[in-house]
């Protein structure tokens, strides 16, 4: 029996929803240890769906805890309407179902203004990063900045007096650059009296709590948010998420040692998307990328946009490999490439006439390289709701080998279609 951290392989919407539900049936507790309502999970159980952005997806299953870490950025608005948006659906979230680290950094509607703002005027100057608005970049740059205002914070008003004073230094000097009003310290005052009531029962010192539960012998489940080239520090910067989204990320933005977080999953899709703007090597802008976006139904859950779509890139999911320290993936979306004539997988780049094994660090040599290719037999049947090798045909059984040897990790979860039971299992990540 051990752990489990999940973390998006790619560049987010792995299909992580269906697997980490799955999971989280098994666990004991639920911990989310980064990113905040950036993200988008459809859970559908018992045939009712659920959209999660913030709440970890123990929240929905009766008798879990579900666990936000400090290292998640907290919109305490976000958070209650989310809280509301489950309740109508018959779900409810308490202290006694959830908890939130005391030292989580909040994100304001200051943060919320200044990300759309700061998008807007990149837009002009074609320097956008096509960020999901939500205010995390801000947030996070002012826990880094050490002027962020913590939940804890909302305990004591007093001392709130102070850290509204200089966090609003900081901004209304940026909002002037922008041409826009300065915000009062009385607004941001009664902006968060008036939510500390509601949000202050789930706070709580989250590192203890869970050192407790791991001496106890619970199962943890850490579900990471976006993946892991939208990485701060291992993505394609600055066209990123401002989180490490790297399974080490587990540890530090939850006050968990390395040493308990056990086996770590990779959801990996069997082609490759991207939302937003930056680079994207395999990226198809012809018919096949039409195709797997229509397909594969590639639309944001949280923003709606539509994703961009691509063949597999093993290059930069062994790269993911090494990074995570992945022991095992769970291989999402096989179906969505049922029909196609031939198949693409990428092994590496071409830059500057050198071939090279994995993407480059410098943004300008990852908008140059040139993916090398290995071509692969398709197959007509269709592989929707297959539950064991057998049901697969051979060229797909070939492609998931392809996949595994090249990227060199073991496939864990095979899911072939978006119901629960529509999965191929080899091994069982809490059983490893
Ligand atoms: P931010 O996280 O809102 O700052 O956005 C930064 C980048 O991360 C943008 O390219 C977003 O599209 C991307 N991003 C953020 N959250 C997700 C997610 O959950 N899935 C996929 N992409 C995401």
């Amino acid at each position: 029996m051990t752990n489990v951290v999940v973390v998006g392989s790619q560049w987010g919407d792995e299909g992580k929803g269906k697997i980490v539900d799955w999971l989280s049936e098994r666990a004991d507790i639920v911990v989310r240890f980064q990113g905040g309502h950036n993200a988008g999970h459809t859970l559908v159980i018992d045939g009712i769906s659920y959209k999660l952005s913030l709440l970890p997806s123990g929240v929905v299953r009766p008798g879990k805890m579900a666990v936000i870490g400090n290292g998640v950025v907290v919109d305490p608005h976000a958070l209650l309407a989310e809280i509301e948006r489950l309740k109508a659906q018959g779900v409810t979230v308490t202290p006694e179902n959830l908890r939130i680290a005391d030292n989580a950094t909040l994100i304001l509607s200051l943060h919320r203004e200044l990300d759309g703002m700061r998008e807007d005027a990149a837009s002009n100057s074609g320097t956008k990063i096509g960020t999901t608005r939500r205010g995390i970049g801000p947030a996070y740059e002012d826990k880094v900045g050490r002027r962020a205002i913590r939940l804890m914070d909302l305990a004591d008003i007093e001392a709130l007096e102070g850290k509204v004073e200089r966090i609003l230094t900081h901004h209304n000097a940026l909002r002037r650059g922008f041409g826009a009003p300065e915000i009062e310290h009385k607004a941001i005052m009664e902006e968060l009296t008036s939510i500390a009531d509601q949000v202050l029962p789930f706070r709580d010192t989250v590192w203890l709590m869970l050192d407790k539960e791991r001496r106890k012998g619970s199962r943890i489940l850490f579900e990471g948010a976006q993946g892991s080239l939208l990485d701060i520090d291992h993505g394609t910067y600055p066209f990123v998420t401002s989180s490490n989204t790297v399974a080490g990320q587990a540890a530090a933005g939850s006050g968990m040692g390395p040493g308990a977080l056990g086996y770590i999953l990779g959801i990996t899709k069997a082609y490759t998307t991207r939302v937003g703007e930056g680079p994207f090597p395999t990226e198809l802008t012809d018919e096949i990328g039409q195709f797997l976006g229509e397909k594969g139904h590639e639309f944001g859950t949280i923003t709606g946009r539509k994703r961009r779509c691509g063949w597999f890139d093993a290059a930069l999911v062994r790269q993911s490999v090494a990074t995570n320290g992945i022991t095992g993936i769970a291989l999402t979306k096989l179906d969505v490439l049922d029909g196609l004539e031939e198949l693409k997988i990428c092994v590496g780049y071409k830059l500057d006439g050198q071939e090279i094994e994995h993407l480059p660090a410098s943004q300008a040599a990852q908008a140059r390289v040139e993916p090398i290719y290995i071509t692969l037999e398709g197959w007509k049947e269709s592989t929707v709701g297959a539950r064991k090798w057998a049901d697969l045909p051979a060229q797909a059984i070939k492609y998931v080998r392809q996949v595994e040897e090249l990227i060199g990790a073991p496939v864990a979860l095979l899911s072939t279609s978006p119901e629960r039971d529509d999965t191929i299992l080899v091994t069982d990540p809490f059983e490893d």
